[in-house]
C-alpha cells in the first residue's frame, strides 16, 4: 500500500471489487473490466472520493478540526461523498456550492442535506469565487473559535491524490495484464494517483515509466508485467488546461513519497467527449450509460463516466484499442447525479 506515514480516517472499504463484464466483452471484442471504485465504501454511496477523503480528513482530524468545508458544483460528488465523510467522522460540514440556490433538493443535494451539512449558495460563478468564498468561510469558522478544515475543489492535493495511487496498486495486484486503464477524469486528481501508482511501480521493478503504447512496448520485455496504457477523458476543462494541473499533482504527490520521477509524468488526457460542456450530457455519453446498464445492470452517470466510457468504446471502434486486449475502466461513481430533475429530463 501506498503508505501507512500518513493518519488515515478510516472511510473506504478496499480492496474494490474488479469486475469482469462477460456480455459488454462480447458486445465489444475486448476484454473488458469495471474497478469498482463507486462501490469504495458504506458511507456515502461511495465513489472516487473516499479514498482521497481518508488521507485529507485524516489530516484534519490531526490538526483537531471541528468543522469540514469544500466547495463543487451544485450536484458535486466530491461534496456529497465529504459531507458523508464529516457525518461518519463527527465533524461539522459546510459545502460552499456554486451558482445560484436550486429551487428543490434533489440527487446529491439531497444527500447532502441529509448528512446533515450546511448548504451555503454565496453565488459563486468562478473557481477563483468558490474558493474566496470557501476561505471566508473558514476565517468566519475561526472566528468563531472553531477549527476549520478546508478541501480544495475535488479533493485534489498532493496528499488527496496518493488515495488513488492505492487504486493503481490494487489494480496492478489483481490484473497485472491490463493494456489499458482507463477514467474520467475532472480536477485531476483520480488520474495522477493512478499515474503516479504506475510511475512507483515501474520503479520498484526497474522498468520504464508507463502510459503510452511505446512505453508499454518497451515494458514488455522486462521481466515485470508490462505497465498499462493511462487514458484519461477529461469532462471539465480543457486537455490543455488539465494537463500542467495532473502534473503538479503527480509531482507533489511523488515528492510526499519521496520518489524520483525519472522525467516529467508521461499523461494522457482526451477532451473529444467533453461537449456540449461539463455537467451536460453528450449523445455518446447517454448511449454508453443505456449500453451499460442494459447489458451489464451497471449505472454509469451522465457527468463523467457515461462521457469517458463514451470515449473508451468510440477508441475500440476507431481501432485505437485493439480486440483482445484488456481494459479496465475505472467506475468513479457518480450515479446519484441522475436523480437530480436536470439530469432525469436529459436521461
Ligand atoms: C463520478 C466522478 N468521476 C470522476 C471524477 C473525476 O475525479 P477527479 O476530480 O479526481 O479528476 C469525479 C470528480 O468529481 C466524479 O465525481
Amino acid at each position: 500500500m501506498t503508505s501507512h506515514k500518513w493518519p488515515r480516517a478510516a472511510l473506504a472499504l478496499t480492496p474494490t471489487p474488479l469486475q469482469y463484464l462477460p456480455r459488454l466483452s462480447s458486445e465489444t471484442g475486448v476484454d473488458f473490466w469495471l474497478k469498482r471504485e463507486d462501490l469504495s465504501g458504506d458511507i456515502g454511496l461511495g465513489g472516487n472520493k473516499v479514498r482521497k477523503l481518508e488521507f485529507l480528513l485524516g489530516e484534519a482530524l490531526a490538526n483537531g478540526a471541528t468543522h469540514v468545508l469544500t466547495t463543487g458544483g451544485p450536484q458535486s460528488n466530491h461534496a456529497r461523498a465529504t459531507a458523508a465523510a464529516a457525518a461518519r467522522l463527527g465533524l461539522a460540514c459546510v459545502l460552499v456550492l456554486a451558482g445560484r440556490e436550486p429551487g428543490s433538493r434533489e440527487g446529491n443535494l439531497l444527500l447532502d442535506q441529509l448528512f446533515g451539512a450546511e448548504v451555503r449558495f454565496p453565488g459563486a460563478v468562478t473557481e477563483l469565487d468558490q474558493a474566496r468564498c470557501l476561505a471566508e468561510a473558514a476565517a468566519a469558522i475561526e472566528a468563531a473559535g472553531g477549527q476549520p478544515y478546508v478541501v480544495p475543489i475535488g479533493g485534489s492535493t498532493p496528499l488527496g491524490t496518493l488515495g488513488s495511487c492505492e487504486c493503481y496498486e490494487e489494480i496492478a495486484a489483481s490484473a497485472p495484464g491490463a493494456d489499458w486503464l482507463c477514467c474520467a477524469t475532472g480536477t485531476g486528481g483520480t488520474h495522477a494517483g493512478l499515474v503516479l501508482g504506475a510511475l512507483r511501480a515501474a520503479a520498484s521493478a526497474g522498468r520504464p515509466a508507463a502510459a503510452g503504447a511505446a512505453a508499454a512496448a518497451g515494458a514488455a520485455a522486462a521481466a515485470a508485467a508490462p505497465a498499462p496504457r493511462i487514458q484519461a477523458f477529461s469532462v471539465w476543462q480543457p486537455a490543455t488546461w488539465l494537463e500542467p494541473v495532473t502534473r503538479e499533482l503527480v509531482t507533489g504527490a511523488a515528492r510526499l513519497l519521496a520518489l524520483t520521477l525519472p522525467e516529467p509524468p508521461p499523461l494522457e488526457i482526451d477532451d473529444r467527449y467533453l461537449a456540449p460542456r461539463y455537467g451536460k450530457a453528450s449523445p455518446a455519453g447517454l448511449a454508453a450509460i443505456s449500453l451499460l446498464a442494459r447489458l451489464e445492470g451497471v449505472v454509469l452517470d451522465h457527468v463523467y463516466t457515461g462521457k469517458a466510457m463514451a470515449g473508451v468504446l468510440d477508441y475500440i471502434r476507431q481501432g485505437i484499442i485493439r480486440r483482445g486486449e484488456r481494459v479496465v475502466f475505472v467506475h468513479t461513481g457518480g450515479a446519484p447525479a441522475i436523480f437530480a430533475a436536470e439530469a432525469v429530463r436529459q436521461i
